[in-house]
């Protein structure tokens, strides 16, 4: 007898949640928060140091102003955020930036960038983490999605600074994942390929342009935000409920392409 095919789509239940977006007005995040309304969401809350950029939200995605390098903000969005809604089912951890500062060999860098990218892309997702937890943890439920970066696996010359800090999200996804597993809690990386939003658009011309980047993802183009953020829908969702301390590329290939072996594209027609 022929195997069974799965009949009707999968839906990533989300409905109801109460969600948590770090850096939501741009890019991923605008798009992770886009997902999540639509998805009948109760609540989106978007944290964000953009207060300009706040007026393109979405309906259903409620602002607030958070630096997410300072501890002291996180604890307050938190806070807010489950005062207002009454609980936290989904923290994702998204805010972080790639100055164009950043692409220098170690020797040239400055500490002050370094401490900008320690400080929001790592210990950022450090405090959101720990307040979220502290709900999470009276509630017996809750996910984390750590948004990393291929970067994080491997590497390429001057992203020395911030690709050890992207395979450092992946690490702390894993440590909290085996911390809080018992206690109902999900916690998860993504890593994406390169998307295109307005941090990739401003370093760009860095890597060589938008079509020798397109090129080295075997799809032969740019990934969308939207892209990213149904991967992560799907992992916040119950759909993914045994999946925790795993990471997932959502990058065109890109991971599975050893450039040593052959330049891509592998033949002149594509
Ligand atoms: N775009 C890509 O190709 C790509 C690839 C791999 C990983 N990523 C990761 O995806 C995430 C989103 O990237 P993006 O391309 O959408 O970036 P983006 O620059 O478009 O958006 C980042 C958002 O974070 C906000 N932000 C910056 N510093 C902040 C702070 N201290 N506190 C709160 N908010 C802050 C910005 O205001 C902005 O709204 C990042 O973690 C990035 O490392 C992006």
């Amino acid at each position: 007898m022929p195997h069974a095919r799965p009949t009707g789509n999968v839906q990533y239940d989300n409905t109801g949640r109460i969600v948590i977006v770090s850096g939501g007005c741009s890019g991923i995040g605008l798009a992770i928060c886009q997902a999540f309304a639509e998805a009948k969401a109760a609540g989106v809350v978007c944290l964000d140091v953009d207060e300009s950029a706040s007026d393109n939200l979405p309906d259903g995605v409620t602002f607030y102003r958070c630096d997410t390098s300072d501890e002291e903000q996180c604890r307050a969005a938190i806070t807010w955020s489950v005062e207002r809604f009454g609980a936290l089912d989904i923290l994702v951890n998204n805010a972080a930036i790639q100055p164009k500062e950043s692409y220098v060999p170690l020797h040239e860098l400055s500490t002050e960038v370094w401490d900008r990218l320690v400080a929001i892309n790592f210990s950022g997702y450090t405090f959101l983490a720990k307040y979220a937890l502290q709900q999470m943890r009276q509630q017996q439920s809750g996910v984390i999605v750590n948004i990393a970066s291929g970067q994080g696996h491997r590497t390429a010359r001057e992203v020395g600074t911030y690709g050890p800090i992207k395979a450092g999200n992946i690490m702390q996804a894993r440590q909290w994942a085996i911390e809080y597993a018992r206690e109902g809690i999900r916690v998860v990386s993504v890593s994406p390929g390169a998307i295109n939003t307005p941090l990739v658009q401003a370093t760009l011309s860095k890597q060589g342009g938008e079509a020798v980047i397109a090129n080295r993802h075997p799809v032969g183009r740019l990934g969308r935000p939207e892209e990213v953020a149904s991967a992560v829908l799907w992992l916040a969702s119950p759909d993914a409920s045994f999946i925790t301390g795993t990471d997932l590329e959502v990058d065109g290939g890109l991971g599975a392409f050893a450039a040593f072996a052959t330049p891509y594209p592998m033949r002149e027609t594509e």
